[in-house]
């Protein structure tokens, strides 16, 4: 019926004009790659979040979850490597001191070359750097950026610093004690949340006697010093992770690697996004503490990029903070091992982590959503739309309640209908202008359900309800409208 097109730029001033995503202290001119959410998508994100809550401890007798401190002890960050590894390859220019992560420098070069028309050069470029990139080989990454006469966007010349490695933690200092050796006090913003997973693993494993394979689910913020953070919401300074570490028996990573890797998989596709957006992408260079690990990726209006991690964690981290702590990482597994006919006994676990930005998760619902619809009426003329298709059972308002006219007792009913239905859902009153326009206000923030009382109301207790998606409109009874709305939300 309507023609659809998808503007990136279109949909992060609608962000903006309706509510969802600021720019930080923007009264200031904003702080780099670090975004407030407004009314409407701090609710999104509320949304996602408690989807993601609720299937993974409610709908896991196995999963349990906790909510660590974002500042931890500093010996935690060196003994999961973060301090020696957490560190992105870097090379700046000399021209214009910008600075820039050397992947990507690269892909943003590969994108260039493949917009013009020189595909295979752009996947020659890439597979180079990926080669490179594993063998941490620095001088070679350097010579693929001069060769290429790869060129910074600011000063547009090749005149470019040795590759550098630019460690990607923040720090801050804690108490107020002064002391002559700044790194006394020193702590950091975390990184990662799985960090407080891993030094909570005995506290939750015997307090809630949970018994191998079981995993613990955590959502939160962390804290990145990206150098080149673009995109807007795709890459951020501050965000929030959500992730769940999955502690098994030695040896049975594959087997729920694989799991994990498919789960996740239908997971996503359950929220509403569609299988052919969706693929897998595995690493080639594995991270330190890893023995797989794969991409989620999404078609982002800019291209395939990663939306959530899966990765075989091994035993690494709890072994090294066993080794830092001086505190057994040791679980007794009294199952009886079918080749010894014996118990499996004493063993650090294996861990598969699932870890998801629930940012990302926000851009990938926002950008499937966003539609600019054109059509022609009845009459000839043309009309359009923004709207937001929003999965229902995320959406921030489920159902709008709007008297046809501020008089004659039809607020009277509205508001009725606002309290029997607003302890169960999100509902949003409006009296204000034409009906018409109202509609399109509520297209544009992606409410999902329209209910209007008018005067025929009155006379039978049946109100228009109007979907968005479709824009039908139907006559139902009023006392059917939040069983309805219940029904497509749950
Ligand atoms: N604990 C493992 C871990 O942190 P990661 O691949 O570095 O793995 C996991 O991050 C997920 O966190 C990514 O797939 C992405 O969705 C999200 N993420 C990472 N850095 C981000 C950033 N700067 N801004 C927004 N989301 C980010």
């Amino acid at each position: 019926m309507a023609n659809e097109t998808n503007n990136f730029a279109e949909l992060i001033s609608h962000c903006k004009e309706y509510g969802y995503i600021f720019q930080s202290s923007e009264i200031y001119d904003g702080l780099a790659a670090v975004y407030d959410y407004g009314q409407n998508g701090a609710q999104l994100k509320k949304n996602i979040r408690d989807y993601w809550w609720k299937s993974m401890t409610q709908m896991h007798d196995n999963i349990v979850g906790i909510d660590a401190a974002i500042f931890m002890h500093p010996t935690t960050w060196k003994a999961s490597g973060h301090v020696d590894n957490f560190s992105d390859p870097m090379i700046d220019n000399k021209d214009s001191n910008k600075r820039y992560r050397v992947d990507h420098l690269i892909e943003g070069f590969a994108d260039e070359q493949s917009a013009a028309g020189n595909g295979q050069l752009a996947e020659e470029v890439l597979k180079s750097m990926d080669a490179l990139l594993a063998k941490d080989d620095y001088a070679g990454l350097k010579k693929l950026i001069e060769d290429n006469k790869m060129k910074c966007s600011i000063s547009k010349t090749c005149n470019w610093t040795e590759v550098r490695q630019f460690n990607l933690m923040f720090s801050t200092e804690f108490g107020a004690v002064a002391s002559d050796n700044p790194d006394d006090n020193k702590v950091y913003l975390r990184p990662e949340t799985a960090q407080g997973i891993f030094v909570n693993f005995l506290n939750v494993q015997k307090t809630g006697r949970m018994k191998i394979p079981f995993g613990i689910a955590q959502t939160g913020k962390a804290f990145r010093n990206e150098i080149v953070a673009r995109q807007f919401i795709f890459r951020m300074r501050e965000f929030e992770q959500m992730e769940m570490q999955f502690f098994i028996r030695p040896g049975s990573q594959m087997e729920w690697y694989n799991f994990w890797k498919n789960e996740r998989k239908k997971w996503h596709e359950s929220i509403g996004i569609p299988a052919e957006k969706l693929r897998f992408h595995d690493h080639v260079k594995l991270a330190h503490y890893a023995d797989a690990a794969l991409d989620i990726e999404f078609e982002f209006p800019f291209g395939w990029k990663e939306l959530e991690g899966i990765h075989s964690r091994t035993d690494f981290d709890l072994k090294q903070h066993q080794e830092y702590s001086k505190k057994k990482m040791q679980y007794f597994d009294n199952d009886i091992d079918p080749v010894t006919n014996k118990p499996y006994g004493n063993y650090i676990p294996y861990v598969v982590e699932t870890s998801v930005g629930l940012d990302r998760l926000f851009l990938t619902i926002i950008s499937l959503s966003y539609a600019e619809e054109k059509w022609n009426k009845e009459d000839g003329t043309e009309d359009s739309r923004v709207v937001l298709k929003i999965p229902a059972k995320i959406a921030p308002t489920k159902l709008a309640i709007l008297p046809l006219v501020k008089k004659d007792g039809l607020p009277e009913i509205a508001r009725q209908l606002m309290d029997e239905c607003k302890s169960s859902f999100m509902c949003f009153y409006e009296e204000k202008d034409a009906i018409g326009k109202r509609y399109r206000r509520m297209d544009a923030i992606g409410t999902p359900f329209c209910v209007t009382i008018d005067h025929q109301t009155k006379e039978d207790n049946t109100v228009t309800i109007r979907y968005r998606d479709t824009m039908v409109q139907e006559r139902i009874a009023l006392s059917d409208v939040k069983k309805l709305v219940l029904e497509k939300i749950s």
